[in-house]
């Protein structure tokens, strides 16, 4: 086989085989394919498209590059969940108890924030102790035990895809739905799941711009997912505006234990019922995804989950007085800012990403890959869209052991839009099943 015949079929819309994209992705990973041949071919994809069955043969190439976890030695249906990332998506911390506690098998690798959007790991090292560093067989034996442990990312998962991905982010073939696609299902096979639920974001703190686009991702991820024996759903849910009130590390925890107390907003809260019912459903538990969030909704609010969520943080170290003392125990800012409103009226919008950025030059998340964390930055939102305020009023509180300056106050305040009326934000835009 040669590269440049495989170029040239994609260049003309054909459609490549299991085995030229076989060849292709080995011969990437091993370097006997060049970057510049690979950079034309994913030019030609990002023009072309990909079938069906390409985009599942891709995927699978990309998941035999490298390990494989295999997670046997767990004892039930393992569900993972995947977000394609946002602006205080606290869904995670509330959502592995919440699943685990009604008996199904949350085995999560985690990775850790970058630019905008945080990351899980992160959130849960705000709590003292806590720790991710898991050998396989510890990882394994607590999962088996509590139903639920956090793991960081470790191991040589997927090679091919981290160098395709730093050559698109270099060739402008980022923005390509069967490469977008492939990327984040072979990570996700690659992890072990045996079931996998998506929550595809839109809107101006997500990836997806447009709710077209966000959908056609969606079903192009659940595609692969069931065609290769992955069972597969989607929710396409909105970032337009943060998910709850809480964006930063130690913000969010207390976030996550007000919301598994059943006190928490109620974006975030309809959020995990929706995702979670998928993954409980998925796991076994129930007939219909009703049911399902039937099971879920109880928990919330008899305990059981906190009750998860305290041995889960215990058991990796972490103080579990968290759930009790959380102010006392999280850390604390130096610096504490208010932001109020110059007018009065409703509020209209809030732009995620620009709030996202406020939290990151708060301290709350990494400018580049070695940038350290401030465990207690971040922004708490008073108001969501569609809630009125009175000029003075608080809009939101600012933490950082950073001074904190005017410029970071205006940046807030020209971020979230006041008017005489706001139109309602729809949080779940659509729901993803496969097509039979
Ligand atoms: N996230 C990924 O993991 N891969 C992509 O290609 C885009 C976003
Ligand atoms: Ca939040």
């Amino acid at each position: 086989m040669r590269m440049i015949d495989l170029i040239e079929k994609k260049q003309h819309n054909k459609e490549l085989t299991k085995q030229e994209i076989d060849w292709m992705i080995k011969g990437y990973t091993e370097e006997s394919i060049p970057e510049y041949q690979m950079s034309a071919m994913a030019m030609a994809i990002y023009f072309n498209g990909m079938t069906k069955d390409e985009r599942s043969n891709l995927t699978m190439a990309i998941v035999a590059s490298g390990e494989q976890i295999d997670l046997s030695e767990i004892a039930g249906v393992k569900v993972d969940k995947h977000s394609t990332g946002g602006v205080g998506d606290t869904t995670t911390l509330v959502l592995a108890p919440l699943v685990a506690s009604v008996g199904v098998p949350v085995a999560k690798m985690s990775g850790r924030g970058l630019g905008h959007t945080g990351g899980t790991i992160d959130k849960l090292e705000a709590i003292p102790g806590f720790h991710v560093e898991l050998s396989k067989e510890e990882f394994i034996k607590l999962v088996n035990k509590n139903k639920v442990a956090v793991v960081g990312q470790s191991g040589n998962l997927t090679p091919a895809d981290k160098k395709l991905y730093a050559l698109r982010d270099v060739t402008s073939t980022v923005e390509s739905i069967p490469l977008i696609a492939s990327s984040i299902m072979s990570k996700k096979i690659a992890s072990g799941a045996d079931a996998i639920v998506l929550d595809v974001k839109t809107g101006a703190g997500a990836f997806m711009k447009s709710v077209e686009q966000a959908k056609e991702l969606a079903e192009a991820m659940v595609e692969i997912g069931n065609s290769v024996g992955r069972q597969t759903m989607a929710v396409i849910s909105d970032m337009s505006q943060p998910l709850g009130n809480a964006i930063g590390n130690g913000l969010e925890v207390k976030e996550a234990i007000e919301t598994l107390k059943g006190n928490g907003p109620e974006d975030l809260t309809e959020l995990c019922l929706v995702l979670g019912s998928q993954m409980a459903y998925l796991g076994g538990v129930g007939n219909s995804l009703e049911e399902a969030r039937a099971k879920l909704e109880e928990n919330l609010h008899n305990g059981k989950a906190l009750e998860i969520f305290k041995l889960f943080v215990q058991s990796q170290g972490g103080d579990s007085t968290v759930v009790e003392n959380t102010d006392e125990v999280l850390p604390k800012a130096t610096n504490k800012v208010e932001v109020q409103a110059e007018k009065s009226g409703v509020i209209s919008t809030i732009v995620a990403d620009q709030i996202g950025l406020t939290a990151m030059k708060l301290g709350a998340g990494r400018e580049t890959k070695d940038s350290r964390i401030d465990l207690a930055a971040g922004v708490y939102l008073h108001k969501k869209v569609g809630d009125s305020v009175t000029a003075g009023e608080s809009l939101a509180t600012l933490y950082s052991n950073k001074q904190i300056d005017d410029t970071v106050k205006e940046t807030i305040q020209a971020n979230m839009h006041i008017a005489d009326k706001a139109e309602p934000l729809k949080l779940i835009h659509e729901i993803i099943q496969r097509k039979n």
